[in-house]
């Protein structure tokens, strides 16, 4: 690609702190890459609330859909806490993603080695763990009808029931399916899809597609395993892992649990994919105990830069770039406040959102 489209959409807290880094990294790389990039902002979430009394407008809605990718910081606060469910800041990143139908969200567990000491794990059982979770986004159990909460009918005195519906159709996994393969393609073409075929009857259609699928990509080494014995797998070996692939509700859990591996939520990135449309985003929030003071990480922002150079603008060699300027930053000892480590003594130097960003760009430059 060599002219892109972004709308970034900075939010609220710490979310614009961090984007700004973000955006000097994507202008940075396209200047350097020979891409023309356009690139609007937009209000969204409590600042969208502020001005237009909605956590997302429909221009806004309209200008992510016209945009190639959406760049987004993080929503919400305790200002927008006490509006109703569906007016608060939050519900604006919902109706984005559904307007933009993402429906493979690929959350990268990277440990970097500076990071060691941050991983819940012991160093010989975390070093070097980098794999990807593809989760689908928009379908299963957090979707499925009918739910509810209901009366039980016949009982002698009051009982009800809560039930929630977990369906897929075989179109909704292949899809999934291809896009986890493809991502294993560009990495070390190994892909794990996790289930619980042995009890559930959707894993086991689940399981058939993404076998059927695999002939398609005999290339790629697929494998499957039980969502509890992945969990398991996840503390005990995760380096065994290159891309797993699994619904919203086991993926929801297991990103989490990779999530937790890498040492900071600040650490994480993302990416929303659909046929047509992208969102990249930190995986963490607003961070309201922290915003306005320069402690917020910017890492996980650049990094869902380095994501959408990846993934959108097609030049993998750039989105590489970018996660090696990250390696030596944090190599040379530079850290934010969140991923410093009380042990290391001088080794390390603390410095502010604008300091890591700024750090980033000029390993970038060298
Ligand atoms: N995608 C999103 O926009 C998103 C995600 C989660 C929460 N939220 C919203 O954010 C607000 C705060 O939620 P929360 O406190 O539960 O989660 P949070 O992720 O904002 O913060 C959790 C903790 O991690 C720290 N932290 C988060 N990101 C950091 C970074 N980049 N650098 C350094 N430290 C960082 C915070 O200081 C805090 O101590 C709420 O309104 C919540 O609804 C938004």
């Amino acid at each position: 690609m060599n002219k892109v489209r972004v709308l970034s959409v900075p939010g609220d807290g710490i979310g614009p702190e961090v984007t700004v880094q973000a955006v000097a990294v994507l202008r940075h790389v396209c200047e350097r890459a020979g891409v023309s990039l356009e690139i609007d902002e937009a209000p969204f979430g409590g600042a969208s609330i502020d001005l237009f009394g909605v956590p997302v407008t429909e221009e806004t809605l309209e200008k992510a859909k016209a945009a190639d990718a959406v760049l987004l910081g993080a929503v919400g606060g305790p200002k927008w806490d006490h509006l109703p469910s569906e007016q608060r800041a939050e519900k604006g990143l919902l109706n984005l993603r559904a307007a933009l139908e993402v429906y493979a969200n690929l959350r990268p567990a990277k440990l970097f080695p500076a990071l060691e000491s941050a991983c819940p794990l012991k160093p010989e059982r975390a070093r070097g763990m980098d794999f990807v979770v593809v989760r689908e986004l928009i379908g299963g159990i957090y979707f499925g009808q009918p739910r509810g909460v209901v009366q039980v009918e016949g009982a002698t005195h009051g009982v009800t029931k809560g039930f929630n519906t977990a369906s897929y159709t075989d179109d909704e996994v292949r899809r999934i399916g291809k896009a986890a393969f493809e991502v294993a393609r560009t990495r070390k073409k190994k892909l794990m899809s996790v289930d619980k075929a042995n009890v559930l009857e959707v894993s086991a259609l689940w399981r058939k597609v993404m076998t059927e699928l695999g002939a398609s990509y005999p290339d790629v080494q697929l494998s499957h395993m039980y969502v509890d014995n992945a969990a398991m797998q996840l503390i005990l070996n995760p380096r065994q892992f290159d891309v797993i692939v699994t619904s919203n509700l086991f993926g929801d859990i297991l990103s989490d649990e990779a999530g937790a591996l890498t040492g900071s939520i600040g650490m994480l990135p993302s990416a929303s994919l659909g046929d047509r449309h992208a969102l990249y985003e930190p995986v963490h929030g607003s961070a309201p105990d922290i915003a306005g003071l320069g402690k917020a990480n910017p890492l996980a922002a650049i990094l869902s830069v380095a994501m959408l150079v990846h993934h959108t603008l097609k030049r993998p060699e750039w989105a590489q770039k970018i996660e090696a300027a990250v390696d030596r930053v944090l190599a040379s000892g530079l850290r934010t406040a969140d991923i410093a480590s009380a042990d290391a003594g001088g080794a390390q130097r603390i410095v502010t959102t604008s300091q890591m960003g700024a750090a980033v760009l000029e390993q970038l430059s060298s």
